[in-house]
């Protein structure tokens, strides 16, 4: 029996690309979704399309540990055969999530940690773990403080980036601690979708001139359809290449920091 698939932002764009490829390949998917409406009108539109897709529709908000954590209590003891970390977002203004967290952080990075750690055990050897980075991580920065962050030292797109960096950081703290698993990390370039919108009077304009130039989410989500069929561990795929993450970043004490940083925020074991 095949082991399925988690989907998280299943109703997203590239969520719902990856949704349908998947299910065309007979992958059993899981969508993790949070609006449970949308949630079912995608799960009616792949099964019109493809009548034999073994689908399964869960709610998943990651702006609340609490609601990660009845996530996961509805997967149970289950057997999965991975999952597609690809829910994001990009608040233009400084928010706190639930527990206190700024909300791009906890959404993007510090909540995917404790979804993707509490479900190892679930996780069969083989499987794969795909996260969703950005370009912007190769230009960010990010210390140890950042939970201490306020409003002052918030950006749009800056805090985006640091949470996309702690995302990478955190793939290859995963990747040492879980080598039985496939765990690699997908940027899909700039892709037309609403996470995009940067909510400014500008934003017609970008419309009406970049939009056009930029990856369709067909194409953005061809790198991570390629890591969830990788067989190894560690890789940056990008458009239709892969190589394996940069050293600076390997190498970088931020890895085991940032996971024993988290382990504590989280209220988790080291393991
Ligand atoms: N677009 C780009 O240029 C680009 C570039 C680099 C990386 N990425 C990354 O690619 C991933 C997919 O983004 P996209 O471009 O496909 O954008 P998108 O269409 O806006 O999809 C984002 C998905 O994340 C979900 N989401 C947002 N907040 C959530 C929360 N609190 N709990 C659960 N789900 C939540 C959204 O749910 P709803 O459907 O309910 O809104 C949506 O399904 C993200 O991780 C993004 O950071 C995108």
């Amino acid at each position: 029996m095949m082991e399925a698939i988690i989907i998280t932002g299943a109703t997203g764009s590239m969520g719902a690309v990856a949704a349908r490829k998947l299910s065309a390949q007979g992958i059993p998917v899981i969508l993790a979704c949070r609006d449970l409406v949308r949630g079912k009108a995608l799960m009616d539109e792949i099964l019109g399309q493809t009548p034999s897709a073994r689908l399964e529709l869960l709610e998943l908000d990651l702006s609340s540990q609490a609601r990660v954590r009845a996530f996961v209590a509805q997967i149970g003891d289950r057997r999965l055969g991975g999952i597609f970390n690809n829910a994001g977002t990009m608040n233009r203004h400084y928010t706190q999530s639930e527990d206190g967290f700024e909300l791009t952080m906890a959404v993007n990075y510090l909540n995917v940690a404790l979804l993707t750690r509490l479900l190892a055990p679930n996780f069969v050897p083989g499987a794969h773990v795909v996260n969703m980075v950005s370009m912007t991580t190769k230009t960010a920065t990010l210390d140890m403080d950042w939970n201490s962050y306020g409003k002052e030292r918030f950006g749009q797109i800056s805090t985006y980036g640091k949470s996309k960096l702690a995302m990478l950081y955190f793939s290859i703290a995963f990747a040492r601690r879980y080598p039985e698993f496939h765990v690699n990390v997908s940027d899909p370039g700039i892709v037309d979708s609403k996470i995009i919108r940067l909510d400014r009077w500008f934003d017609p304009l970008t419309d009406m001139f970049f939009r056009p130039l930029i990856n369709t989410p067909e194409k953005g989500a061809i790198p991570a359809l390629r890591a969830l069929e990788s067989d190894s561990s560690l890789n940056y795929f990008v458009g239709k290449r892969s190589y394996r993450i940069p050293d600076r970043f390997l190498n970088s004490p931020m890895v085991d920091s940032l996971w024993d940083q988290a382990s504590f925020l989280l209220s988790l074991n080291q393991e």
